[in-house]
């Protein structure tokens, strides 16, 4: 008999995730742009439905979120019945792993696509497989090749984070046909609202006319609700019957489902975030040229910059620099790119601030 209790296989294989770092110790006004959130912050109309619900929080919320669900279905022009809404997409990630994939099989996503891919594929005692990438970006025929009978899940974060790196409507569709029908394909839709290229598609379509693909989305990007940990989910009735059953019974809190029907009506403040967002999406760049840095091009909230590996000049020498001036970025070594730096776009001054700061860096002599 053993000594003490002991946790499922492959449970300790597991690496706690580690977010972007809030603070520095010692440092007041700190810029933090570590963890892809809304530099905007939520909609006023999302902070005054969430002050609302402080009256009611001695009950239960409605354990279907009917509210948010329909509300999602009036913008997206989608079926009810097929959204599942989670404490975060995180949560849902979790739940497609819990109950399609365990011992034996395996779960695939791309060498540097998102984290909790393979914390979620241990924690239900999956084989995570990492399929290695081209350029940074998902790459389709590296992914049908590391399919196996064993195969249960894809995992494809489209925009990915942190490379900013996306896959086309028609190489999305291409993996998909590829595919047997029994491995679920996942679209981890988490920044589609900044997405607005013409090739992009969030995978809706795909959902609509497949049995075998998921869309989650969330509210923790530009809607600004990152605390109140609310995504959702679209997916075949088949898969939203077993979400259905494995979810906890009130997974999403009241507050969060009027928080997030509320931010969604809010067309105004959701533009407004678009447009500061497109801005610096498009402007740091060019205002980083002069110096040894590569940006790399992105579709998300956040650009991957590149530093030399030059002592001096490095990633980690560049973090530090920064962290020395209250400035938090996002050291991205656990993705397997030592070599980068992730920052999300934030506010005009935090911009200016952060753009003068690498200048200073990493201009070129
Ligand atoms: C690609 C991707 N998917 C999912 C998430 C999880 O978002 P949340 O659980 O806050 O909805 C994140 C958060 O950073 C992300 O970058």
């Amino acid at each position: 008999m053993l000594k003490y209790p002991e946790p499922r296989p492959r449970i300790l294989e597991i690496d706690p995730y580690v977010g972007g770092s809030a603070e520095i110790a010692g440092k007041k006004n700190v810029i933090k742009l570590s963890s892809n959130e809304a530099a905007l912050g939520p909609s006023g109309e999302a902070i005054r439905a969430y002050k609302a619900h402080s009256e009611r929080i001695s009950r239960y919320p409605d354990g279907g979120a009917s509210e948010l669900k329909l509300a999602l279905c009036g913008i997206h022009n989608i079926d009810p019945n097929r959204i599942v809404c989670g404490a975060g997409s995180d949560e849902l990630l979790q739940l497609l792993c819990r109950a399609y994939a365990g011992p034996g099989d395996e779960v695939l996503f791309t060498e540097h696509g998102f984290l909790v891919y393979k914390l979620a594929a241990l924690a239900s005692g999956a084989s995570p497989i990492a399929v290695p990438e081209t350029n940074l970006c998902a790459n389709v025929d590296q992914i049908l090749n590391a399919v196996s009978k064993d195969t249960r899940i894809i995992f494809i974060a489209n925009p990915n984070n942190p490379t900013g790196s996306y896959l086309s409507r028609s190489e999305i569709h291409r993996l998909w046909s590829n595919l047997p029908s029994n491995i679920i394909l996942v679209i981890d839709a988490a920044y589609a609202e900044y997405a607005g290229l013409q090739d992009y598609n969030c995978g809706i379509d795909l959902v609509d006319s497949s049995e075998n693909v998921v869309m989650t989305r969330t509210f923790s990007k530009l809607y600004g609700l990152a605390s109140l940990r609310v995504g959702w989910c679209y997916a075949p009735g088949s898969i939203v019957d077993v979400l259905n059953r494995v979810r906890g019974p009130f997974n999403v809190t009241g507050a969060a489902i009027e928080a997030a029907t509320a931010a969604l009506s809010d067309r105004d403040h959701i533009n407004k975030s678009l447009a500061l967002n497109d801005k610096w999406l498009n402007s740091f760049p060019d205002q980083l040229s002069g110096t040894k840095i590569k940006c790399l091009p992105s579709a998300g909230n956040f650009i991957l910059m590149q530093f030399p590996s030059i002592k001096g000049q490095s990633a980690t020498d560049a973090e530090k620099f920064l962290i020395k001036n209250g400035i938090i970025v996002r050291n991205v070594e656990s993705y397997g790119l030592p070599d980068c730096l992730r920052i999300t776009m934030g506010l005009d001054h935090e911009m200016e601030t952060v753009i003068l700061k690498l200048n200073e860096f990493a201009r070129i002599p």
